[in-house]
């Protein structure tokens, strides 16, 4: 799959994860589709109040930017970054449908290896283990296939919920990143935590098993 001083196969983004059972359902992760328009708009619309406190700041408004007809655009960059190995764009599924998104970006190669990984959830599926188990998949494909060796996550104090996922999966907090980003129009706060590969012993997914949070 992997050159691994150069870049990924360009086909690495498009494996589905999972799946793995959670007790709000079966969990899995997938690559996006452009037939995702839809879906993604009604969700991301209806989420603006459990999302507006934790993405980035954007232009427009959150209807406008969250069009159905923004996903093809979007859908296009995304796979395009996706085509020169630098981000992982996925849909998270509980049950066969869609429920939010994992992405992992800023891939990077050489040396260093790491990216960043961040993730929503629809707000009718939260508190189920959803996240958790899509972290885990996807942590274990980034360490495996894609050949990484550090993935970051830059969350809010304030976002608990987040951060429990993070702690679940095995992520440490390395400590405060002073006006980090911008988020909601004003530059935020945000805890660094971050996970490399000999800190996992065997998979995510076996210790997320064995803790009893999920099940094959
Ligand atoms: N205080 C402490 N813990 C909390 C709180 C809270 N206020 N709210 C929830 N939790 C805990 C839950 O109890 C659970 O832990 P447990 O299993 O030990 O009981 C954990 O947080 C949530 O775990 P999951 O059920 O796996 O997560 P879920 O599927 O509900 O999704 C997520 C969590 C993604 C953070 C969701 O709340 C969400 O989409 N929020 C809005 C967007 C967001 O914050 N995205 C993350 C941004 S940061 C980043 O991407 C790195």
């Amino acid at each position: 799959m992997l050159n691994w001083l150069g870049g990924p196969h360009t086909k690495a983004w498009q494996s589905t994860l999972g799946p793995l059972r959670t007790s709000a359902g079966m969990v899995s992760v997938r690559p996006i589709r452009l037939r995702d328009g839809q879906i993604w708009s009604d969700l991301r619309i209806r989420n603006e109040k459990s999302l507006v406190p934790w993405e980035p700041t954007g232009i427009g408004s959150w209807a406008q930017r969250h069009h159905r007809s923004q996903w093809g655009p979007l859908y296009g960059a995304l796979k395009s970054e996706a085509k020169r190995g630098t981000v992982l764009p996925y849909v998270i599924e509980l049950d066969g449908r869609y429920v939010g998104q994992l992405t992992v970006g800023n891939i990077q190669r050489g040396a260093v290896r790491s990216a960043w990984i961040g993730y929503w959830i629809d707000s009718d599926h939260f508190g189920g283990g959803i996240a958790t188990a899509a972290v885990a998949l996807g942590v274990d494909h980034c360490f495996g296939p894609i050949g990484l060796h550090r993935l970051d996550a830059t969350v809010q104090p304030a976002n608990l919920a987040s951060q429990a996922v993070l702690t679940k999966v095995g992520f440490r907090n390395e400590g405060l990143l002073k006006r980090y980003m911008d988020v909601d129009s004003k530059w935020r706060d945000h805890l660094l935590f971050a996970l490399t590969v000999e800190e996992l012993p065997g998979t995510a997914v076996e210790a997320l098993v064995r803790s009893g949070r999920a099940s094959f």
